[in-house]
């Protein structure tokens, strides 16, 4: 027998169905019904619209109820950038970058990811999976239902593929949907830097025996690299990006972060799922971009923790029509955080995206980055009731009121995952 659900008591609900991915002017179009309902079937949407037309139909009356108070609705978060696991803060770097080191000298000292990679190979995968569990629950109580997670700290054989299998393992413990990416190429681990074949020794066992073996076990849908000053030049991306093709990974990139190295061109030319950072793009970039159908993904948490002045031209890029995306980068070294309702406030106040274009970019965007907009990111018949109720009259409220956790409610396909009410963390 059928589960029913319905949901009403929505003053506003964002649908953000409609054409997807958005671009333009499209970005601000959220679909909203005032007063909305939903009714879920089985962890789908059986149907949405107006409270009135919701509750007359003939499955709305024997449905479980649920009402929101006049709370406002939208789709979960989907988080499509973080770097899930790692064992560790690098709070001690934190004290050196406020007191004037910039990430790269940290980097140099044997710090940044270096530091992440020590940690990880040394921590338990208890340690890991606990961190990991912890920082999951996290996610769902600022209303993020999706993360993409990238491997990255490992850099040998086996950690590289205990971070993969773990995120298969993690998503089959716990509700939130975990979307795995293959990121061996994130920076040259030391044994290799001390090595006789170098870089190129360590672009052997990325093309020639981790992404085959990746791809055999299906323990990734996408490759991303690391294209930057100090990680991984353009040619060496493309050699690892290719691989990953070969095999079925599709390609995204850390591209033009640090330093303009042609990673967004790059990604555009291999078909890129999105192209992620962006601070230093160029208007040729931004103008191949927008023909193309890679997202521009916008990391604002990171420039924000490093106390960067630069941030990556949201305004153009929208203008030019690029689909934009945005995400945390939850990683230890860049972005410690899992609030995605912070990365909107940072959107609108540093990007200068309205809070309507934030949330399309944290929903649907995202959602396309993910290549998954035909089940998440949007409010239609036959999508996972995957949803996010924050406590405020007004969705421009979410972003307003910045580093307070206005989340209410998270829903994932049908189910409470996250409530403030009963919430103990
Ligand atoms: O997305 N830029 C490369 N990777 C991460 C940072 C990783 C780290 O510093 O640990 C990022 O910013
Ligand atoms: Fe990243």
């Amino acid at each position: 027998m059928s589960n029913f659900l319905l949901i009403t008591g929505a003053s506003q609900l964002l649908t953000l169905r409609g054409r997807a991915p958005r671009r333009g002017s499209a970005l601000a179009d959220l679909g909203i019904i005032r007063n909305g309902a939903l009714l879920v079937r089985d962890g789908k949407i059986a149907a949405v619209g107006a409270r009135a037309k919701i509750e007359a139909l003939p499955e709305a009356t024997a449905a479980e109820k649920m009402n929101l108070g006049g709370r406002v609705v939208l789709p979960g978060f989907v988080d499509s950038h973080t770097h899930l696991i790692h064992a560790a803060s690098r709070a001690e770097e934190y004290e050196m970058k406020i007191a004037g080191a910039s990430y790269e000298d940290i980097a140099r000292k044997g710090g940044g990811i270096l530091n992440s990679v020590k940690k990880l190979r040394a921590a338990t995968s208890d340690a890991l999976k606990q961190r990991a569990h912890r920082a999951l629950r996290q996610f769902a109580a600022y209303g993020t239902t999706t993360i993409e997670a990238k491997s990255g700290y490992g850099l040998d054989l086996s950690s590289e593929l205990k971070i993969l299998r773990m995120h298969k393992e993690l998503a089959a413990e716990q509700s939130l949907d975990i979307v795995s990416t293959f990121l061996g190429a994130h920076l040259v681990p030391p044994e290799y830097r001390r090595a006789l074949s170098g870089t190129k020794g360590y672009i052997e066992l990325l093309t020639e025996q981790l992404i085959p073996e990746v791809a055999q076990e299906k323990l990734a849908e996408f490759c991303d690299v690391f294209c930057d000053r100090g990680a991984f030049t353009l040619a060496q991306s493309n050699q690892v990006l290719e691989a990953g093709k070969r095999h079925g990974l599709a390609p995204r990139v850390h591209a033009e972060q640090l330093k303009h190295t042609g990673a967004t061109k790059l990604g555009v030319k291999l078909g890129a799922a999105s192209c992620d950072h962006l601070e230093q793009v160029n208007s040729r970039d931004i103008a191949a971009l927008a023909k193309s159908q890679t997202v521009a993904t916008l990391l604002p948490g990171c420039d924000f923790h490093l106390g960067l002045k630069q941030y990556a031209p949201a305004r153009k890029l929208i203008d030019a029509g690029t689909i934009v995306a945005l995400a945390t980068d939850y990683n230890p070294g860049t972005s410690p955080t899992v609030s995605m309702p912070l990365i909107l406030s940072l959107a609108c106040s540093q990007l200068r995206m309205t809070p309507a274009e934030a949330i399309t970019a944290a929903t649907i965007n995202a959602a396309y980055a993910l290549r998954r907009d035909d089940r998440i990111g949007s409010l239609g018949v036959g999508k996972f009731a995957d949803l996010a109720v924050f406590d405020v009259a007004d969705y421009r409220e979410i972003p307003y009121y910045f580093g307070v956790n206005t989340c209410w409610m998270t829903i994932k396909r049908g189910v409470t995952v996250y409530a403030a009410d009963k919430a103990t963390i």
